[in-house]
């Protein structure tokens, strides 16, 4: 199994170019299977989970061809309108395909997703948006089977106890792009993401109106656009963690192609922390060098500090002088992190939902396990920062979301390499 082998103590430096966003392309991939004509998609991140989804869409019937972050899709026809567990359980996003396929097909069946390392993440909320629009859906012998026979625009509430929910926002729009009449989803969420499928959607010729709102509006049908070609967005996650590497390795990084709009909340956090930043043309600037001050982090959707970036944070917040406090509002036992840079002499505590951390001056390397992706960034900004080596195995974790991390890394003079 392949494992991080770091040196840790060298200041980053140079210039890092960001890939395409993996949370808008997994549903824009699914998205491709609304229409039966071809769909190119370009800034394509080559990450596994995007490998996963184009596996699970050829499955289902779709040709595709991958090569340079570029990605064509021809689902002339269906073969299949099942997406099967061994798929779906090694990535939850699978089940955006539910909404696609219930808008093309009228029929779906998709593997329920289950549980993951960060908590239960239930579907309720995907199940009660799809039911409003039409949809009869029964979960038997751990699948969801959605009969779309009925699918007709409707009015979709998406209140939950955390507010709305990005996965169920995007679901439902997919399932409306094929209902007819008009669907109107609020509360929905308004992450970039939401807003590049929705930009996606209006290339296939889907008219889509309010995304960036809490209220979208989507009026469907079945005629789409002969030859969609759409770029994807750069990943705002991937642009902070670089973002924190620099901040952490007390480093000065430029980060290109990342939109410094999709990054208010976590550039704000560096600059408190004492973090330089600044905006160029060609990118942003982040200079990690100067004396850094403790912060509090409230983690909220977007526009507030992303969960994503939480555990990055929680490495470079073990680094700065005073107690600095994260509270997570999303999910659920989402500081696994936190056992393992305790292991590299972190001071944190959790308390409930917060993690109470106290800077040390170093941190020292030692072996690492991830379990989990931003988990698994954390750990490897941790362990650039820390004095010594550190090795940190189970990998695939992050090489779910990250494209060439660690090359991108040596290039800014990491000293990190891939091994068994
Ligand atoms: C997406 C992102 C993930 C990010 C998260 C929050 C993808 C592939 N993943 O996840 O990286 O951390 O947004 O920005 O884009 N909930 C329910 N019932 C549901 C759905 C969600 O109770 O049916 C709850 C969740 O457990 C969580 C909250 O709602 O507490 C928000 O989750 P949601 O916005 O749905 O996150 P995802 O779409 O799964």
């Amino acid at each position: 199994m392949a494992r991080f082998f770091i040196d840790g103590g060298t200041r980053l430096s140079g210039e890092v170019r960001i890939s395409g966003a993996k949370n808008s392309a997994l549903p824009i991939i699914a998205a491709a299977l609304l229409t039966d004509k071809k769909v190119v998609l370009k800034n394509i991140p080559d990450v596994y989970d995007v490998r996963t989804m184009i596996q699970l869409v050829e499955h289902l019937g779709a040709s595709t061809h991958f090569k340079r972050n570029v990605l064509i899709i021809h689902a002339s026809r269906l073969k299949r309108l099942e997406a099967p567990y061994d798929i779906v359980s090694r990535m939850r996003a699978s089940y955006y395909v539910l909404g696609a396929l219930l808008a093309r097909a009228k029929k779906a069946v998709v593997a329920m997703p289950g549980g993951c390392a960060i908590g239960p993440r239930p579907v309720d909320m995907h199940i009660r948006g799809l039911n409003a629009l039409g949809a009869k859906i029964e979960i038997s012998r751990g699948c969801i089977n959605a009969d779309g026979r009925n699918l007709v625009g409707r009015k979709v509430d998406l209140q939950g106890p955390k507010g709305t929910s990005v996965g169920a926002t995007i679901n439902v729009m997919l399932a409306a792009s094929g209902a007819a009449g008009t669907t109107v989803i609020s509360p929905a969420a308004v992450e970039p993401e939401v807003l590049d499928v929705a930009d996606f959607l209006k290339t296939l010729g889907v008219e889509v109106s309010g995304h960036g709102s809490h209220r979208i509006t989507i009026k469907g049908g079945n005629v789409f656009r002969e030859g969609a070609s759409y770029t994807i967005i750069p990943d705002r996650i991937e642009a902070g963690t670089f973002a924190v590497a620099a901040a952490i390795t007390r480093g000065r990084v430029l980060i290109k192609s990342a939109l410094s709009e999709h990054l208010t909340s976590v550039l704000e956090k560096l600059i408190e922390i004492g973090v330089k930043v600044t905006f160029k043309d060609e990118g942003i600037v982040i200079n990690g060098r100067g004396s850094k001050r403790a912060t509090n982090i409230f983690v909220a959707p977007y526009p507030g500090f992303p969960t994503d970036m939480q555990a990055q944070f929680m490495a470079l917040l073990a680094t700065v002088p005073g107690t600095s406090t994260i509270k997570e509002s999303i999910f659920e036992n989402r500081f696994i992190q936190a056992v393992e840079l305790m292991r590299m002499g972190a001071d944190i505590t959790i308390e409930g939902d917060t993690a109470v951390i106290n800077g040390t001056p170093t941190l020292s390397g030692t072996d690492l396990m991830a379990s989990d992706l931003r988990a698994s960034s954390a750990l490897v900004l941790a362990g650039l920062a820390a004095r010594g080596k550190t090795v940190v195995s189970r990998i695939y974790h992050l090489d779910r979301g990250y494209e060439r991390f660690e090359v991108k890394l040596r290039r800014l003079g990491a000293k990190i390499k891939r091994g068994r």
